[in-house]
């Protein structure tokens, strides 16, 4: 069954609040349960270094973020779980996408921007304390993304440029070096997921100061809820749910019938004390079994590592260490041994890249396409130096693409007047080779 891959990175740079987790956490959780779905969660930690140079915070968001993920409930055994630093093929990757994405593009990135703009008001040079840290960020980003092939990218509206950058670099590679190279990612906007508000009743921020930390201690959530902004109206007086901050939090960890029955005292006039000590409770209950497995996951922070790493090892084997071996060879990142046997690349025909391994060595057999003399298009199926299958010659490289793909989707029924066999090779060797590419495809997909 085609599944479908969703990644998403959350930056370590701060404590994990409750619009963190209405608004990420429990989304994403409930996402990954749904049939059809593998999940790729992990800590953008190399974002975070764009935003926090104090290396004591990063580690400890890090580890704050890791365990509240795993308090909320993210199975490890079922998402992807791991932490970005500890894939360095995503720098690597960076880089070579860096070689394509267009610095224009780049100039017109939101964060990028709001920097040269504020440094312009302040009267400053307008890239005065910018980084080319800040000014990569879409590039590092589109690495994560497109290091994993993924399908889909759950972001806020503010990240949904990104993921278009993404795209464009990864049309712009596929361009140059093969469209087998990389999967085109799509934004996933959660629509009617609320912003929550914070305890000034602006959006729950850390820029604003106004956050309510997801795990702080039971005494400190109920000082925390009561400072919580509301009118002056007495009790018995009738209050106005909209605009209220206490309704709105109350509203997203409430089920549509206690959610009902707190709109009827508001218009019954409950008094705010009341209210917060309800709002209290009911956050409390979802948040206390929660609170207690994350004071265990802090107070063993050697588990947490352990588990990151096993989660970065196995994705590096199976993942990003054999893609970054294939598009490091269609780069023309090569080994130099099997320079000679390789040949031109032929124009039109764009041989396809991500698989056209140059060095004899190349451990995976691969489809050659070329153009002969007479002007049509032929491919060949390549194990080292030994051809296993010849085609005869197509009208286009489209159709010779075609051919190839029923190939690899369907298998080798046995030669036909399309493909004939090479010198001395069985049938079933063609079947071998087909397989081990089939493999390889399904650990990429
Ligand atoms: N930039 C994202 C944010 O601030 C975090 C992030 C880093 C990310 N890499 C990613 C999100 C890859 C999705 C995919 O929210």
């Amino acid at each position: 069954m085609a599944t479908t891959r969703v990644l998403t990175g959350i930056t370590t740079s701060g404590t994990p609040h409750l619009g963190n987790y209405v608004g990420a956490i429990r989304p994403a959780l409930a996402a990954s349960r749904a049939p059809g779905v593998e999940s790729f969660y992990f800590l953008a930690d190399y974002h975070a270094l764009i935003k926090v140079q104090d290396p004591a915070r990063v580690q400890r968001s890090t580890l704050e973020i890791a365990a509240a993920w795993l308090a909320c409930g993210l199975d490890p055994e079922k998402v992807r779980f791991y932490r970005q630093s500890d894939i360095p093929e995503t720098t690597e990757l960076t880089w070579l996408l860096a070689c394509v994405a267009g610095k224009g593009l780049l100039n017109r990135a939101h964060a990028y921007k709001a920097a040269n703009d504020r440094n312009r008001e302040a009267g400053e040079d307008e890239d005065a304390g910018v980084t080319a840290g800040l000014y990569m960020y879409p590039v590092l980003m589109a690495a994560d993304i497109l290091l994993f092939n993924a399908h889909k990218v759950p972001v806020g509206r503010d990240q949904v440029q990104h993921i278009e950058m993404a795209r464009d670099f990864a049309q712009r590679f596929n361009h140059l070096y093969g469209d087998a190279c990389f999967v085109l990612p799509e934004a996933a906007i959660e629509e009617q997921v609320a912003t929550l508000p914070g305890l000034d009743g602006r959006k729950m921020s850390k820029s604003y100061d106004n956050v309510i930390p997801l795990f702080a201690p039971r005494e400190q959530l109920r000082k925390l809820i009561a400072s919580i902004v509301t009118d002056s109206r007495a009790p018995g007086e009738p209050k106005d749910t909209e605009g209220s901050a206490l309704f709105e939090i109350y509203r997203a960890f409430a089920s549509a019938d206690e959610t009902a029955a707190m709109r009827q005292a508001y218009a019954d006039g409950i008094g705010w004390g009341d209210a917060k000590q309800q709002l209290f409770e009911r956050i409390d209950a979802e948040v206390a079994p929660m609170r207690e497995r994350y004071d265990a996951l802090m107070a063993d922070p050697g588990r947490i590592e352990a588990l990151l790493r096993d989660g970065a090892a196995s994705l590096r084997e199976s993942h990003a260490i054999p893609t970054m071996r294939r598009l490091r060879d269609a780069v023309g990142l090569r080994d130099l041994g099997g320079a000679g046997a390789a040949g031109a690349k032929v124009g039109a025909a764009g041989s396809s890249a991500a698989g056209a391994a140059g060095g004899a060595k190349a451990a995976l057999p691969v489809f050659k396409q070329y153009r002969e003399a007479d002007g049509r298009f032929h491919f060949k199926l390549v194990d080292g130096e030994r051809v296993l299958l010849l085609s005869r010659g197509f009208e286009s490289p489209k159709d010779a693409g075609a051919r190839i793909a029923a190939l690899r989707r369907d298998g080798f029924a046995g030669a036909d007047a399309d493909v004939s066999l090479g010198e001395g090779v069985e049938a079933a060797d063609v079947r071998t080779a087909l397989e081990a590419l089939r493999a390889a495809d399904e650990a990429k997909a």
